[in-house]
């Protein structure tokens, strides 16, 4: 693998596990010459990892203390790890005139969700299970035909991926930390911790991107309201227990807090 972007395309063009993993740090050079842009619907998936529709309830964090439980809630994590990782060799294929920093700081983000990946999968098959044992919903992947037809470009992207679903981790990760660590699973408990500690950089890539590529005109809650698309909003970015501190650390201003402190999910009445 010698550019950033063969590897991207072969972690979206290749169905195994293994290819989903190579990182980009072993690659010599991070700044190739620019290639066309690349639009891709779904990530390949071989039969074994195949993204199903819909979702099965997660286990209460009070059910946690049983290994099965604990098996299904990994799984559910290790593969939304594994969407982040494709999501962001997407968005480096099909933006590639984006800033060279903001390239480098995702590429960065993809090593980081790769090795969260390998984490939960080792936690995994500690309890004795596999990602292939369970159901792998493409819940991610529902959104990126929405962000793919977005006049906002890499701005919808960085608002739903960073501020959006990375933000509500900031939450979960904490929230599922504290309920392994609960259950006697301090290895789990870990793995939530680091998970954790690096979102706050993915956060801040976003929330740092968001200031530069805005109009200069608008405050930050009004441009991600502007460029999160539709069904994805502040309600969505953010889990029951609400982290202040590290929404800081991640460089989110006080006014973009309160609104995701205080953003409702939309009535049904919405289109
Ligand atoms: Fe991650
Ligand atoms: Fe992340």
């Amino acid at each position: 693998m010698k550019t950033v972007n063969e590897l991207c395309r072969t972690i979206l063009e290749s169905g195994d596990l293994a290819s989903k993993l190579l990182s980009p740090r072993d690659i010599p050079r991070l700044d190739d010459p620019m290639a066309p842009a690349l639009h891709i619907d779904r990530p390949a998936r071989g039969p074994s990892i195949r993204m199903r529709g819909g979702s099965e309830r997660l286990p209460r964090l009070g059910e946690l203390t049983g290994e099965g439980s604990r098996a299904v809630t990994l799984a559910r994590f290790a593969h939304h790890e594994m969407m982040a990782v494709e999501l962001f060799a997407w968005a480096l294929l099909r933006w590639p005139e984006m800033p060279a920093p903001l390239r480098r700081g995702m590429l960065h983000a993809l090593a980081d969700e790769q090795e969260h990946l390998a984490l939960y999968v080792a936690r995994l098959e500690a309890l004795g299970s596999r990602l292939e044992d369970h159901v792998l919903s493409d819940y991610f992947w529902q959104h990126v035909p929405a962000i793919e037809a977005s006049a906002n470009g890499p701005l919808a992207f960085l608002c739903s991926v960073g501020l959006t679903f990375e933000q509500a981790n900031l939450d979960f990760s904490l929230l599922y930390r504290d309920a392994f660590r609960a259950a006697g699973d301090e290895e789990c408990a870990k793995v939530m911790q680091r998970v954790h500690d690096d979102e706050q950089s993915h956060v801040k890539l976003a929330a740092t991107w968001l200031a530069r590529l805005k109009d200069p005109a608008q405050s930050d809650v009004e441009a991600y309201r502007e460029a999160v698309p539709f069904p994805l909003s502040a309600a969505r970015a953010k889990g029951r227990r609400f982290d202040v501190p590290s929404r800081r650390r991640a460089g989110l201003s006080e006014e973009m807090i309160e609104h995701v402190r205080n953003a409702r999910p939309y009535e049904r009445s919405e289109p």
